[in-house]
């Protein structure tokens, strides 16, 4: 370690570690676009300057490694007027177009701006102009001529997916960031660039012009496109005589699963969240009260006890998987998390994306629930309750059942073959735990509000039990504390923890 005075403060740092990355940590603001934690420094913005006392000139903190004593200063009118100089000249050709620019909100080139900016334009000469609105992949515009050229973009796809699709084109102020011809940025992380770039140059096809960013209320969640459960933001907003819609996923940050960066399918997932959202229960195909329909359920269960199987998907939370066994006891049932849909070999690969695409299948084998082929094992079943997840197939060839529930966020396909369906809240409007496929547990807290009628799956097993335990607080305190043991339901809320670890 080593101490080192900041702005006349005192604060203790890593030795030999660069000088940008402590002053962030320590929560001191300095500019910067070209550095980038998950791409280190590149030193060609210049914007993080700082002064160091024995040096001549300013010196970037991007590329200073600590030393012991060191005495630095962040603000004062000698640093303001370095930054001053160097964001006019990224202004020189900068276009106006904050307003109807989609980064407005969170763009570091207008924030920067607005603390240090020189407000009145020197140049008389015309400005030098970039193409708007290039297409340059699946998901991805660019405006050349908002472009900083801190190259996060081009190291992005340099270092991270290694794919190279991007480049700086040309010299001084004609340099481009492009594509290479009969290359586009169509990998399946694409859609990260658009975080990185910290200005309006890269913006999302899917999110731009949809919403201003300040309405947008982010909430924790874990993504539940495949096993790795990535760490999400839930951008929702909930306007006026609307259910509250999200907007976009955004990766949030963890060390131990996916750094900054998610896939674009997990990304763009949300829409389902959007779309899949019933609201009303149906009784044999036709309309009916959520209530009825509940009650309906529990009638079900109590004639067929002894006779009933539930069939769970591996993607529910653990405490709902708790809850559901607790069912499956009280009602003699069997209770299965047996489901082959739930892989494809052809979605995996050597980063994120796991052929695995269900969310918490080590949470099955963690509360010993079975996952084996049926079977003849449902010889004696009357009644199939599926939860979660509707692959009706699955249980199709078995004519002996003669009762067939679903309780799934969406219509099932196949309208006419359950006899009962109950519509349950989406991913992102329940909030529980889930174990990804590397052992981590993580705690998703987005509960996105919609239909005030549809319950969340611990509500209605709650109804079923008739017990009062709906909040996973109230569960892991009953019974996944018995199960494990040495994590704290407040742990899982800081930070994700390993299982094996513990
Ligand atoms: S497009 Fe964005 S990320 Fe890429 S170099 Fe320009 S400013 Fe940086
Ligand atoms: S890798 Fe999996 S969990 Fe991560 S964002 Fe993609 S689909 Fe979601
Ligand atoms: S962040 Fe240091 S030079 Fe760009």
């Amino acid at each position: 370690m080593a101490t080192i005075i900041v702005d006349n403060k005192e604060i203790t740092v890593e030795n030999g570690a660069l000088l940008i990355e402590e002053l962030l940590k320590n929560g001191i603001e300095i500019p910067h676009f070209c550095y980038h934690p998950a791409l280190g420094k590149d030193g060609n913005c210049r914007m993080c300057m700082v002064e160091i006392e024995g040096k001549k000139r300013p010196q970037i903190a991007c590329d200073t490694p600590i030393t012991e004593g060191m005495i630095i200063r962040t603000k004062g009118e000698k640093i303001q007027k370095v930054k001053r100089q160097i964001l006019e000249m990224e202004l020189i050709n900068h276009p106006i177009d904050c307003p109807i620019c989609d980064q407005a909100g969170e763009c570091s080139l207008q924030n920067y701006y607005m603390d240090v900016g020189l407000y009145e334009n020197r140049l008389s000469t015309p400005k030098t102009h970039g193409k708007k609105n290039i297409d340059i992949g699946a998901n991805v515009v660019l405006d050349q001529e908002r472009c900083v050229l801190c190259t996060r973009c081009v190291r992005f796809t340099k270092d991270i997916t290694k794919t190279k699709e991007l480049g700086v084109l040309n010299r001084t102020d004609h340099s481009v960031i492009s594509i290479f011809p009969g290359r586009p940025l169509s990998n399946p992380y694409a859609m990260n660039v658009v975080d990185l770039c910290p200005v309006g140059a890269l913006t999302s096809k899917d999110f731009r012009f949809h919403k201003r960013v300040w309405f947008l209320e982010p909430a924790e969640a874990i993504c539940n496109g495949c096993s790795k459960g990535c760490s999400i933001y839930v951008d929702h907003h909930k306007a006026k005589y609307e259910d509250d819609s999200i907007f976009r996923y955004r990766p949030r940050f963890n060390d131990q699963i996916n750094g900054y960066f998610i896939c674009d399918v997990g990304r763009l997932s949300y829409k389902v969240e959007n779309k899949n959202r019933e609201s009303v229960a149906k009784i044999r195909g036709k309309e009916s009260e959520y209530e009825y329909a509940s009650g309906k359920l529990l009638r079900l269960l109590k004639r067929h006890q002894g006779k009933i199987l539930f069939l769970i998907s591996p993607s529910l939370s653990l405490e709902e998987m708790a809850q559901v066994k607790k069912l499956s006891i009280k009602y003699g049932a069997k209770l299965s998390g047996y489901d082959i849909c739930e892989y494809d070999k052809t979605f995996g690969d050597d980063y994120l994306k796991c052929n695995d695409l269900s969310t918490n299948r080590r949470g099955l084998n963690l509360l010993d629930i079975d996952e084996s082929e049926l079977g003849e094992s449902v010889e004696n079943i009357d009644l199939a309750v599926l939860i979660g997840r509707d692959d009706i197939e699955t249980i199709k060839n078995y004519e002996q059942i003669e009762v067939k529930v679903l309780v799934h966020p969406s219509m099932p396909k196949d309208n006419d073959i359950y006899n009962l369906y109950l519509p349950m809240l989406t991913h992102t409007s329940r909030q529980g735990s889930f174990i990804n496929i590397d052992g981590y547990l993580q705690f998703s807290k987005s509960n996105v509000e919609y239909a005030k009628e549809t319950q969340s799956l611990l509500q209605i097993i709650s109804i079923l039990l008739n017990d009062n335990a709906t909040t996973c607080k109230e569960i892991w305190d009953e019974s996944l504390n018995k199960i494990i043991k040495n994590i704290h339901f407040e742990d899982i809320q800081k930070r994700s923890v390993k299982m094996d670890e513990s």
